[in-house]
């Protein structure tokens, strides 16, 4: 087995039509002969979509050694594996690799064409066959499926963002985020994240009893060049639900300009970190806020069945349609309803001119209680209005088991209430 090392991909001059832009995808090659081999150097030298990371001089990959330390750790995009050595040895070799790491594509390299041998090596888990002698656009045009797929999965993997919107001032858009973070990352066990975007006051970390912190979000978003898990987690407060915060400042601050970008790029890096994303809004409008909403899977315009409030949520739709965020995206959550309401539901449905989306009930004594102990899933979440946010944190978040999951967490409570 021989190490080697390539010139840098990402500066070689052409590169080829088709292929998006992006990350190099990394390669290991297995038991090439020496011309393809040769034939594959020529191919990553001249085009920076590929990165060779290894080459493996042969099969042996034996039942006591793991297929991650034989190939590489993270497990290469592509493993390139020559059949033409011994084909039984590759097939086993495929094998191993198709099931310990399934993420790496597998390239058969054969001078073969008779169909059974094609299908055997597809059957072993190789997802492309390319004859030799290796023909480079081949080889592209199998590599850029691969890149495909790649984004594809990147695209799928982002974390849902949802923003939450006041119609006006309190109401109840911390109360709503801090719970619903709370039931999606304790009863539904997803990894979910609250940003209190509020620029100075924030009250999520007060809702969630996380008093003590000394970052806060903005001051992430000035330090994007520096970006990553680190950097990330050392903002993060965790909460025993599970809920992560990144909090906004504790009192008031100085106005600031962040670079042009910098807020998507920390958005877009969290987004790749977690699966959901709620984001605690201040009421109104800005450029900030709109540039956040035309980035949120959906945006909730949180209101209270009162004629100031429904007018602005009136207001607040014609706005963000105006400035193209899909009117799909917008959803319109009542807080605080009451079934004998003195406005009722289909005249509030009328007056905003669309469906509500969700209702939560009121109730006021239970809500102070939760907020003032920080602990939406603690003691008092047996309320109507935590049952509420965990029916909506199942509808979005559910995953095999969760409903046994959270029927559990409600026995336990009932027990903790005795
Ligand atoms: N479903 C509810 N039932 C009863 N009271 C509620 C409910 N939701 C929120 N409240 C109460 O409304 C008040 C305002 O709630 P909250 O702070 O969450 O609003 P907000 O929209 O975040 O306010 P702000 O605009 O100041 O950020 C709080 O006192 C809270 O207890
Ligand atoms: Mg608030």
């Amino acid at each position: 087995m021989s190490a080697m090392t390539s010139k840098n991909p990402l500066q070689a001059s052409s590169s080829r039509e088709g292929i998006p832009p992006g990350e190099p995808l990394s390669l290991v090659s297995i038991c090439l002969d020496k011309d393809t081999w040769g034939i594959l150097k020529l191919f990553a030298d001249s085009t920076p979509v590929v990165r060779l990371q290894k080459h493996l001089g042969d099969y042996r990959l034996d039942d006591h050694e793991s297929v991650l330390e034989w190939v590489g750790d993270p497990a290469p995009d592509i493993c390139l594996l020559d059949f033409d050595g011994d084909r039984r040895s590759a097939a086993m070799v495929a094998e191993r690799i198709h099931a310990d790491a399934p993420d790496s594509a597998i390239f058969a390299v054969s001078s073969q064409s008779q169909p059974d041998l094609i299908i055997q090596a597809m059957r072993s888990g190789c997802s492309e066959y390319l004859l030799k002698p290796l023909d480079p656009e081949q080889l592209l045009n199998a590599v850029a499926r691969v890149g495909g797929r790649r984004r594809e999965k990147k695209e799928s993997d982002r974390g849902q963002m949802s923003a939450f919107i006041g119609a006006k001032g309190g109401c109840g858009v911390t109360t709503l985020v801090t719970q619903l973070g709370a039931s999606l990352a304790g009863y539904c066990s997803r990894k979910t994240l609250v940003v209190d975007l509020h620029p100075d006051f924030g009250d999520a970390a007060l809702y969630l009893g996380l008093t003590k912190y000394r970052y806060h979000f903005f001051e992430l978003v000035e330090n994007t060049d520096r970006l990553d898990a680190d950097l990330l987690q050392s903002f993060v407060l965790h909460h025993s639900s599970g809920l992560d915060l990144i909090p906004a400042p504790h009192g008031t601050e100085p106005a600031r300009r962040t670079a042009p970008g910098a807020l998507n790029h920390v958005i877009e890096f969290v987004r790749s970190r977690y699966e959901f994303i709620l984001v605690d809004l201040p009421p109104g409008l800005n450029d900030e806020n709109l540039d956040l909403l035309r980035h949120c899977d959906q945006v909730n315009v949180v209101t209270v069945a009162e004629v100031s409030a429904l007018r602005n949520v009136v207001r607040q739709t014609d706005y963000l349609t105006r400035k193209h965020i899909a009117a799909e995206r917008i959803k319109v959550v009542l807080n605080r309803h009451q079934k004998r309401a003195l406005i009722t539901e289909a005249q509030i449905e009328k007056s905003i001119g669309q469906k509500i989306f969700w209702k939560v009930p009121n109730q006021y004594v239970h809500v102070v209680k939760t907020i003032s102990g920080g602990d939406p899933t603690g003691q008092v979440s047996t309320s109507d209005v935590a049952k509420n946010l965990q029916d909506w944190a199942a509808a979005i978040g559910k995953k095999a088991g969760a409903e046994e999951k959270k029927k559990e967490g409600r026995r336990m409570l009932t027990f903790w209430n005795r």
